[in-house]
């Protein structure tokens, strides 16, 4: 197995979601998931410190890909804040994303998508910055709202091989799981520590990210097997290399409540942060849903494997020896989503998604 200390060489470094709206279009799943942050994220706004004028308060939104699912956390983090700050007081809202992210499909929405907070909100100034949240994203003790969606998860780099899957939670490599559980500790300090910096005293953030439950379960099992097993019948047929298949990985990562809290101390300190609380939850698998009150097995596969394609597919398309060749991508990306909608459609399943949620203050 190789370990990767430089994050430069070529191999799967989180890639951005599927660009041209794509993934707008193919991320009802995590929707699905946000409720119960958006929840506390509005109660959040009604405490959170509040700079005074002139200067201008300011809502992050780390991870926000192209934006679709951050207008709803927004629009009820604006409408909170406003009760507070008054209907014209101009409000930053700071999208962040990695330098690659489809930002223009970010200002599209923001622009078109009827669900906009600007529809409802014309004193919110909306601003994007394209920097990794694992260091320094806005200027120092500014942010009085923080917002993370289904974006920590993925780790700053892929820390090792996985020999077998694509995702370490399935792997049966200790040394593999090792180095991902390491990774994702040091990751989640990394981001942590730019928050605290980020956020104004008495501020505070809403984190939402994969999680395990309380069964120790990563959930998604079909669709990664499905996955894997499509991939290994790519290689089998020469569709991509031995060595391709072997440097593909998703760096992504679940975390226990456990995990989330792990940096804090019996206080709920952790520097200058202070964990208010953290939960697990089930989301709901709004496709098998569907797929109960349609029984369109063809458009369940479907549904996931667009999902997979949005969120994933790009990460694996970077262990392409021709990554940077635009026509085998795509092909390689076409063939996948078909494999993996038949397989998937086969044998429809309700998908266990275990999400975490998590408050966090400045003090
Ligand atoms: C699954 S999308 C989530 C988008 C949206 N927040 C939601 O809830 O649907 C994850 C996003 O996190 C971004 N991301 C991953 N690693 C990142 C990093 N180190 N810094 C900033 N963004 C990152 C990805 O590019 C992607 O747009």
């Amino acid at each position: 197995m190789t370990l990767r200390n430089d994050t430069r060489e070529k191999g799967p470094t989180p890639a951005p979601m599927e660009g041209g709206g794509a993934y707008n279009r193919h991320s009802q799943v995590q929707a699905s998931g946000l409720e119960p942050a958006v929840e506390w994220l509005v109660e959040a706004a009604r405490r959170v410190a509040i700079p005074p004028s002139p200067a201008v308060p300011v809502v992050a939104d780390w991870g926000s890909s192209q934006g679709r699912n951050s207008m709803r956390p927004m629009r009820s983090a604006l409408q909170a804040l406003r009760e507070r700050a008054g209907a014209d007081r101009a409000i930053v809202v700071a999208h962040t994303d990695l330098p690659g992210n489809d930002f223009a499909g970010l200002f599209r929405t923001l622009d078109h998508d009827p669900a906009s907070y600007l529809r409802s909100d014309p004193s919110a100034f909306p601003v994007a910055v394209g920097r990794s949240f694992y260091g320094p994203t806005l200027p120092p003790r500014t942010v009085s709202l923080g917002w993370s969606s289904w974006a920590v998860q993925w780790l700053s780099r892929q820390p090792c091989e996985i020999p077998d899957q694509v995702q370490v939670a399935y792997s049966r490599n200790a040394e593999a799981r090792a180095a991902y559980e390491a990774q994702a500790a040091s990751d989640w300090r990394a981001f942590l520590d730019a928050r605290a910096l980020e956020l104004l005293p008495g501020g505070g953030m809403v984190v939402l990210t994969m999680a395990i439950d309380d069964d120790g379960a990563f959930g998604y099992r079909e669709l990664l097997d499905a996955m894997y097993d499509a991939l290994v019948e790519m290689s089998a047929c020469g569709a991509i290399t031995p060595d391709e298949l072997r440097h593909m990985a998703i760096p992504t990562v679940a975390r226990s409540a456990k995990d989330v809290a792990r940096p804090f101390d019996q206080a709920g300190r952790c520097g200058d942060l202070r964990l208010r609380r953290t939960e697990v939850f089930l989301a709901a698998d709004r496709i098998y849903d569907e797929f109960e009150a349609s029984r369109d097995a063809q458009a369940f596969g479907r549904a996931w494997a667009a999902f997979s394609r949005a969120s994933v597919f790009p990460t694996l398309a970077g262990s392409l020896d021709a990554s940077g060749d635009a026509t085998r991508v795509a092909a390689f990306m076409d063939a996948l989503e078909t494999s993996l909608a038949e397989r998937l459609a086969a044998a429809p399943v309700r998908m266990r998604i275990p999400l975490v949620r998590a408050e966090i203050d400045r003090v």
